[in-house]
């Protein structure tokens, strides 16, 4: 145990009821029980079950650190109960992220995503948890460049004197299984170049400078978990989520937000096959219906307090992000008219783990050379 508070955002699908649209009820009751469970026993201190599309999203307040074993084994069983339940009730793509069986030690690598961030909390320690369905790590990079990067977003990176100087954004290329850690402003237009390519760098955590917070202590992470490189296949979309903290020596609660005005494209959507609109939703109106979707996010936002996460606010629940949701289901309606083309459809090489090297397999003694 140690006395800096530690949120761990852990979530899986295991099943979608229907198809891949929401979690059965029966699934998150499930998952309060046995976190209740934990609660008692000590493991955590608080905790919020919550969904986005077809993925059970755990929010977890404790003191046991990042990584911890017996944080991770609680989540682990709570997959592997609410899998069984998913069988028996015969809901979709049962157990569809547990891509491993025996548990040893650390949630990763094994099929769930996961952020976290370990902390010392600060007088008022506000956060916001975001959720998202049918798409991947890297529809994070816009966003979270915008509210870490951006003047034009962030007034306080030109107001406040405290994040003035601005961040370190730690950038995985998660192909290669690199890291590099990137300074902004002063490395601004390398960080874009590599963060534009977004199935392949990814923001994982942003990191404060020298000034008011430690610069040991991360103030936002991002899930970065790709299933495909764990089943060798394509089994849904790693659905991302993040964690990010605000206020006093951060961006604002707003600042963190703006960015989800924008609805900007993002891999996806049916099939994990095709470029879509990211609509900001309430918690009520995260299903993914048309055409699976479009993609969605989720923001919870919490006012912790000594490990205790509290009742959240559903952040989007609001006629705020009417225009963004509208302008989302204008561009649905223009992206879904190019039907199987590009840039509708992603480009070959994102298509690489799905059925399209079958397809050319099939045709292989056919082609003539020209
Ligand atoms: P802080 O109090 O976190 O500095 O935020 C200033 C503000 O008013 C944001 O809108
Ligand atoms: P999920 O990754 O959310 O399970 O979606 C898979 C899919 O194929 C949707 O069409
Ligand atoms: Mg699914
Ligand atoms: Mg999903």
């Amino acid at each position: 145990m140690t006395e800096k508070t530690t949120i761990s955002v852990i979530k899986a699908d295991v099943g979608g009821w229907p198809g891949h649209s929401n979690v059965h009820p029966r699934l998150k009751e499930e998952a309060k029980k046995m976190l209740t469970e934990g609660l008692k026993k000590g493991t955590i201190i608080d905790f919020c079950v919550a969904h986005c599309g077809d993925d059970l999203e755990l929010i977890m307040g404790h003191k046991n650190g990042i990584d911890s074993e017996k944080v991770h084994s609680l989540a682990w069983s709570v997959f592997e109960r609410t899998t069984e339940i998913a069988k028996e009730l015969k809901l979709y793509g049962a157990g569809q992220d547990m891509l491993k069986d025996a548990f040893s030690g650390n949630i990763r690598g094994m099929g769930p995503g996961i952020a976290e961030l370990e902390f010392t909390e600060r007088k008022s320690e506000p956060f916001v948890v975001f959720m998202m369905d049918k798409t991947e790590p890297g529809a994070f990079n816009l966003p979270m460049y915008r509210i870490f990067a951006d003047p034009f977003n962030t007034a306080g990176l030109i107001i406040d004197p405290n994040i003035h100087d601005g961040f370190v954004f730690e950038i995985w290329d998660i192909f290669e299984h690199k890291k590099v850690l990137m300074s902004c402003p002063e490395e601004m237009y390398d960080i874009l170049a590599l963060i534009g390519a977004k199935s392949r760098f990814v923001i994982k955590r942003v990191w404060p400078k020298e000034g008011k917070l430690p610069v040991d202590e991360a103030v936002a992470s991002v899930s970065t978990e790709k299933l495909f490189q764990i089943a060798g296949e394509y089994v849904g979309k790693d659905d991302p989520v993040a964690v990010v903290r605000a206020q006093s020596g951060l961006p604002a609660l707003g600042e963190i937000l703006e960015p989800f005005a924008f609805p900007h494209l993002v891999s996806g959507w049916m099939r994990g096959s095709h470029n879509g609109p990211l609509m900001p939703v309430a918690q009520k109106n995260a299903t993914c219906t048309r055409f699976d979707g479009p993609p969605r996010v989720v923001a919870l936002g919490f006012q912790i307090n000594d490990a205790k996460l509290g009742e959240p606010v559903d952040l989007f629940d609001d006629v705020a992000f009417d225009h963004a949701r509208k302008k989302a289901q204008e561009i649905a309606d223009y992206m879904r008219r190019h039907g199987p083309f590009e840039p509708h459809r992603l480009p070959l090489a994102d298509m690489e783990y799905t059925t399209l090297p079958k397809v050319l397999k099939k045709l292989e003694k056919r082609f003539e050379v020209v």
